[in-house]
């Protein structure tokens, strides 16, 4: 039999267009950094939706929004994502299952549609580590995992996190209050674009979500001896750009033997960034990721190794900063199993597959049952102004989030994911 919930699709684009809106670079893609002007009067924008949709909302100490359906004592399904952006971003990492999560809310209260379970909808704060932070900083803050070393990291600009989420409406000193109860909370279900070509390529709708990549991230600051550039000879040169080149030509060739899936220096800055200067100091932002906590281990150690090497040979320094790792994580086998049943019942075709990117369900991983559900990228296109998804993948995939919650709410009535799979 067809689930009785039905999601509302206009709404859902509607409400995904009026969130394009609020971006800092009109025009240019969307851009709504963590904690911004822009990103706060999103959720806030979020935040009248959830009440329309008989949720009560919060800004819950780690500046995360969070909206439960009230009158609930028993155990909880929660789900949702970010309304964050990378600069020149698009308009559906993140926002996209934020809003089917409010659409999964809206479409159970209009109807009238009464889980066990209450269901909570989550805009995690900072997802993609705005202004060079560390990312996720939301949903670490909801498995207690959010340090003070943390909150004292200092951004681009020179604002501490902690400053940064009061200033959002946070309240840092209590960040500890965010965590959430696991034993509350019988799963976790994220939708989100794919971000990559796979299943646009198969012509499938919807993708299970099988595992999530792990990310290790490395800063470097090569310091060389800036110089004149007509009278330096070659031979007496400690060119940091040079260094910094060979460097990312290295973390480049990483993939191409194995050692990790993906590799990528995406950050460079030059001083003096001068055309007639030897550039004497680059700083420069690397990341590798895999599916195995393994292969990130060792590129940590091929890169320091590689790093050594080019610092002897070229007479330049390199500091290394290991930045943050967030760990692969698989999805809980009875989550997938409820998305392929929720896909099967509506018809639609879907796909196993692992998520290149990064996401909030990992780090909850640590503590709840988790899964993902992917819909296609038009030509695998994200963190680009250029993101799309067809509407009407879109708003399959919202009923497919909807239909994945009412049938494990069938399937476990009050008891937890662990008990009756
Ligand atoms: C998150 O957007 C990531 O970088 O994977
Ligand atoms: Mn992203
Ligand atoms: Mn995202």
């Amino acid at each position: 039999m067809t689930p009785p919930v039905v999601v509302d699709g206009e709404r859902l684009l509607w409400r995904l267009d009026e969130l394009a809106r609020l971006t800092a670079t009109p025009g240019e893609g969307v851009t709504r950094e963590a904690w911004s002007r822009v990103d706060v009067e999103a959720r806030d924008r979020v935040a009248g939706w959830m009440r329309d949709a008989g949720l009560h909302p919060i800004v819950d100490p780690a500046a995360n929004l969070i909206g439960r359906s009230p009158g609930v004592v028993g155990r909880w399904f929660a789900s949702g994502s970010h309304l964050d952006t990378v600069v020149h971003g698009g308009h559906l990492d993140g926002a996209y299952g934020v809003v089917a999560a409010l659409e999964a809310a809206s479409a159970l209260h209009d109807a009238g549609h009464t889980m066990d379970h209450g269901l909570l909808v989550a805009a995690f704060a900072n997802e993609e580590g705005a202004r060079g932070t560390a990312g996720m900083t939301g949903s670490y803050a909801c498995v207690g995992g959010v340090s003070d070393a943390a909150l004292d990291e200092v951004d681009d600009e020179g604002v501490t996190v902690r400053d940064r989420i009061a200033g959002a409406g946070g309240d840092p000193g209590r960040i500890a209050e965010a965590r959430w109860d696991p034993a509350d909370i019988d799963a976790f279900v994220e939708l989100h674009i794919e971000q990559g070509p796979v299943l646009a390529d198969a012509e499938v709708g919807i993708g299970v979500v099988t595992g999530i990549t792990g990310r290790q991230a490395l800063d470097l600051r090569i310091a060389g001896a800036a110089n004149h550039a007509g009278t330096t000879p070659m031979r007496l040169r400690r060119d940091a750009l040079a260094a910094a080149a060979e460097i990312v030509l290295a973390v480049e060739a990483m993939p191409a033997d194995g050692a990790v899936r993906v590799a990528t220096c995406g950050f460079v800055d030059a001083v003096p960034n001068v055309r007639n200067v030897v550039p004497g100091l680059v700083h420069l932002g690397v990341e590798v990721r895999d599916e195995s906590a393994a292969a990130l281990d060792a590129a940590v150690a091929r890169l320091d190794a590689l790093l050594t090497e080019v610092a002897a040979r070229r007479g330049v320094g390199i500091d290394r900063t290991w930045g943050q790792r967030v760990p692969p994580r698989d999805v809980a086998p009875a989550v997938a199993d409820g998305v392929r049943r929720a896909a099967a019942v509506r018809g639609l075709a879907h796909l196993d597959l692992p998520s290149g990117a990064g996401h909030d369900a990992q780090v909850l991983a640590d503590a709840l049952p988790m899964g993902m559900i992917f819909v296609p990228s038009t030509s695998g296109v994200s963190h680009a102004p250029g993101e799309h998804t067809e509407p009407a993948d879109l708003v399959s995939g919202a009923q497919v989030l909807v239909d994945t919650l009412l049938d494990l709410d069938a399937r476990l009535g009050r008891a937890g994911l662990g008990v009756a799979s």
